[in-house]
């Protein structure tokens, strides 16, 4: 290749970059903490990562509650509570007013575990939602809308009643 594409060609590759859709750092609850990244980017896992595992624990925690299998709701609500702590440590700037409104909603699916009782876990899940939403919101995402799931996308677990 004669030697004056390569600058016209690294020129192409950085506009395309620029006009690539929003992500990462354009998103403002999305940066990641310093201290969270001692060795470079790649260390660590990109909020959407994280809110793809926050994804699919939200979704399981539903068809184990609907299932009134306590042990497994028990679970992956201990998922989903690891999953926002992990988001809380690795992104600085996620105003703590968005995880606190996480924490109440996960303590009433707490309560409604060790009750077994399947009202309090719909409640307790539907404020869930409302907080994942106000985040979304508040972060400029708010065309990522969550909802209550309808059937089940795992047809390789069983959602069951526990014994
Ligand atoms: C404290 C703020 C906050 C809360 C609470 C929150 N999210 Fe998010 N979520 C974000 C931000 C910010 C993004 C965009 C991240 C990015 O693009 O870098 C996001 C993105 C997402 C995405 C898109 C990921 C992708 O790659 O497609 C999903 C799905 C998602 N969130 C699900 C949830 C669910 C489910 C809940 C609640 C159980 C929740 N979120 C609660 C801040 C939050």
């Amino acid at each position: 290749m004669p030697r004056i594409f390569a600058p016209l060609l690294m020129l192409g590759v950085l506009m395309l970059c620029v006009t690539l859709p929003a992500r990462g750092d354009d998103v403002p609850f999305a940066q990641t903490a310093p201290s969270a990244n001692p060795h470079g980017e790649s260390d660590t896992l990109a909020l959407s990562d994280v809110m793809q595992l926050t994804q699919l624990r939200h979704m399981k925690l539903w068809y184990a509650g609907k299932a009134k299998n306590w042990p497994l709701t028990n679970y992956e609500l201990a998922q989903l509570r690891d999953t926002f702590s992990k988001a809380a440590m690795l992104y600085l700037n996620i105003p703590v007013q968005y995880i606190a409104a996480v924490s109440d909603p996960l303590t009433a699916l707490g309560d409604a575990v060790t009750a077994k009782d399947p009202h309090k876990f719909e409640k307790g899940y539907k404020a869930l939602e409302t907080a994942c939403n106000g985040c979304h919101q508040a972060a400029g995402v708010d065309f990522i809308v969550i909802q209550t799931p309808a059937a089940s996308v795992f047809p390789d677990q069983k959602f069951v009643p526990s014994k």
